[in-house]
């Protein structure tokens, strides 16, 4: 397997760094091999080359069977227009790799039920997969810019009956293999993008009669992911408000550093943890890695097709948790602080002590 390694901005190093450890360890455990390269995205890359995706980074990403990112952005760039910023090489990236499908898992990590801002009694139970739509709308309408004087500004929101119905149908798989039940959530009573999100997704839905469908407006599903998480099984809607749902809904489960994605649907396929490059913390070891590594094991699931070595990789991060080792953001009384990298080493450590448990155990 190849993959491109795109570490990025700010922490992005530092939780790349883990799960490629985390990556090498099954890759041992269970006997494939990995080849990976390094590539430029980013602030990084604004500093090292003037462009935020330079051409060697895409040739290298579409040469690859997957993408690993860490994350872009930085706050020396922060004056810059948005066609310029760190940001703007994430996006084109996704662009180019053509992934219109981005899957972003939430749930109740049982060892971390205390950690969630919600009470026990509410985020027990909580499994949800988020899918956002990811090349459209907002992020990519034409026309966009500034008027005149700078006095004014303008985005376009736009979707297209294809673009929706190739995201709804991905969500519909998705929920046929989980809990049956799909939430789209738009903003019909107000946008015409919404009104066609809706009637396309309800058509796409008698594809699928075993999966239940149902809908909200977003502002009331940005309630209900608080006051009720487990009603959710899969959440389909459009890039921005998938964006802003998604960092709601991780960090329910006690960090937005514990959530990770993956990007399906186009030529290859891209891995990132839901956080950003996390500036208040870069530099510190005390990132969280789990999102990064996470991420790993979305590629491992779906990349690699290898469903035994993904799970490896989610007890491990289990053993982890229930053994009670902890990152600062998700650290509590009576458990034990660890750094980013004693993290990733613990989950390694983990995964192949497990594989060699249950290897042992099958041949006796
Ligand atoms: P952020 O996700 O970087 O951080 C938000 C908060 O969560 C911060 O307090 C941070 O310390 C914490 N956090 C994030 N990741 C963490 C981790 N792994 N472990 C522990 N704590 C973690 O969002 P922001 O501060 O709004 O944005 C910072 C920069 O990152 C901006 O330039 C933004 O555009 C960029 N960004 C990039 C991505 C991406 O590359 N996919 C995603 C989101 C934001
Ligand atoms: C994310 C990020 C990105 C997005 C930014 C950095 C472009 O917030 O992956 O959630 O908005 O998609
Ligand atoms: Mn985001």
């Amino acid at each position: 397997m190849k993959i491109t390694i795109l570490p990025g901005d700010g922490v992005g190093a530092e939780v790349t760094r883990e799960a490629l450890r985390v990556l090498r360890a099954i890759g041992t455990a269970f006997k494939f091999d990995i080849e990976t390269s390094e590539g430029l995205i980013g602030g990084v890359a604004i500093r090292e080359t003037g462009s935020p995706l330079p051409d060697e980074t895409i040739a290298a990403c579409l040469g690859a069977d997957a993408v690993l990112l860490g994350a872009v952005g930085a706050p020396e760039y922060d004056h810059l227009l948005p066609g310029q910023r760190p940001e703007i090489g994430l996006l084109n990236l996704r662009k180019a790799l053509g992934g219109y499908a981005n899957l972003r898992p939430a749930k109740a990590f049982p060892a971390l039920i205390d950690s969630s801002p919600l009470r026990r009694e509410i985020f027990d139970g909580t499994d949800m997969l988020i899918v956002r739509e990811l090349l459209g709308g907002l992020y990519f309408g034409e026309p966009r810019g500034f008027e005149g004087d700078n006095q004014a500004a303008y985005n376009t929101m736009r979707y297209s009956v294809g673009e929706i119905e190739r995201v709804a149908r991905i969500a519909f798989e998705a929920a046929e293999s989980r809990g049956n039940k799909v939430t789209s959530v738009d903003k019909a009573n107000v946008l015409e993008t919404s009104r066609l999100w809706r009637e396309t997704v309800t058509r796409v839905a008698s594809e699928f009669p075993g999966v239940e469908l149902d809908h909200l407006f977003v502002d009331a599903c940005a309630m209900h992911l608080v006051t009720n998480p487990t009603r959710f099984d899969v959440i389909l809607t459009e890039n921005l408000f998938g964006d802003i749902l998604s960092d709601e809904a991780a960090v329910l489960t006690g960090s937005l550093g514990m959530l990770s994605s993956a990007t399906i649907g186009g030529e290859v396929d891209l891995y990132e943890p839901v956080h950003g490059s996390a500036p208040d913390i870069a530099g510190k070891n005390i990132a969280n890695p789990i999102g990064a590594i996470a991420s790993a094991a979305m590629l491992l699931r779906y990349t690699a097709k290898n469903e035994p070595a993904a799970l490896a990789v989610e007890n491990a991060i289990d053993l982890a948790l229930a053994n009670g080792y902890r990152t600062a953001d998700i650290s509590s009384k009576g458990t034990e602080l660890v750094t980013t990298s004693e993290m990733g080493e613990l989950i390694a450590g983990y995964l192949i002590e497990d594989v060699d448990v249950r290897r042992a155990s099958s041949t006796v």
